[in-house]
């Protein structure tokens, strides 16, 4: 047994309305699989976590685990998995899923289910951040359009973009650190934020960013299910397209 664990809590108790697929979009097809398939076998298969904790609506619990059984979460030793159901809002899931660790999961990613096309190496990436020492990390990605800030419809301003980057998930955190931000957004009021890691920088804690991966898009409307779709179907075509590393 090991003393220190890595575990990952997936949140998936969205309602998915921007999407608007008629259910939360954890459940819906995406290149013959559902997002929180393609997450259940991208951790089992691609990462060295121990401990997989997806969060879902409280009516899809039952439904949530069927489908884990049936991802291929047993074909790595190891790997064990809790279902709980979320909260209200984003917060409130994770929150949720944080009462579900093990007490030797040391090292506690957190990671959207919409998220469901993020290679595996990105997971270890972040594992391997805070295993050197950060006490946080999150995978960025370099913006490629120009930004400008508008105010009544005129610009006024063009933002420096060489300072920006876009975030994704899974972040990564030292399990007291996270447990200290989420803490101290309910001591403030807080109770919708919907970036962890924002929190943990509001205790002054630095927090480290890794290479994202243009494959971990987050599938918020219809255009982004359609883009998801065509990589699912074919992953080492847009492996080659994005890195030259193995397909993970
Ligand atoms: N999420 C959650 N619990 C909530 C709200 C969101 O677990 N109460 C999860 C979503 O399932 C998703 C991730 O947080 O995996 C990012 O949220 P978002 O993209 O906003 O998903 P939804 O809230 O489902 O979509 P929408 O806001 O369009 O309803
Ligand atoms: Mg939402």
């Amino acid at each position: 047994v090991n003393s220190s664990t890595v575990a990952c809590i997936v949140v998936a108790a969205g309602r998915g309305e921007r999407l608007g697929a008629g259910r939360p979009k954890a459940f819906v097809e995406v290149g013959g699989r559902t997002p929180l398939e393609h997450v259940a076998r991208t951790v089992a298969l691609h990462t060295a976590i121990d401990h997989l904790v997806v969060v879902v609506p409280a009516d899809l619990v039952g439904e949530a685990r069927r489908m884990l059984d049936h991802a291929g979460l047993s074909e790595r030793d190891g790997l064990t998995s809790t279902v709980v159901a979320g909260g209200d809002t984003r917060q409130a899931s994770v929150a949720h899923g944080l009462t579900a660790l093990a007490d030797s999961d040391d090292i506690v990613l957190v990671h959207d289910a919409a998220r469901c096309l993020m290679p595996g190496q990105v997971y270890e990436r972040v594992v391997e951040a805070i295993r050197s020492g950060h006490s946080a990390a999150i995978p960025v990605l370099p913006v490629v359009d120009t930004m400008k800030r508008v105010s009544d419809g005129a610009v006024v301003g063009t933002v420096d973009r060489s300072e920006l980057r876009v975030v994704q998930t899974p972040q990564g955190f030292r399990r007291g650190v996270l447990f200290a931000g989420h803490e101290a957004a309910i001591r403030r009021g807080d109770d919708a934020v919907t970036d962890d890691a924002g929190l943990v920088e509001r205790l002054g804690i630095p927090v480290h960013v890794v290479d994202g991966d243009d494959r971990g898009l987050k599938i918020t409307r219809p255009f982004d299910l359609a883009v998801a779709g065509a990589l699912a179907v074919d992953p080492d075509v847009s492996a080659g397209l994005v890195d030259d590393e193995a397909t993970s």
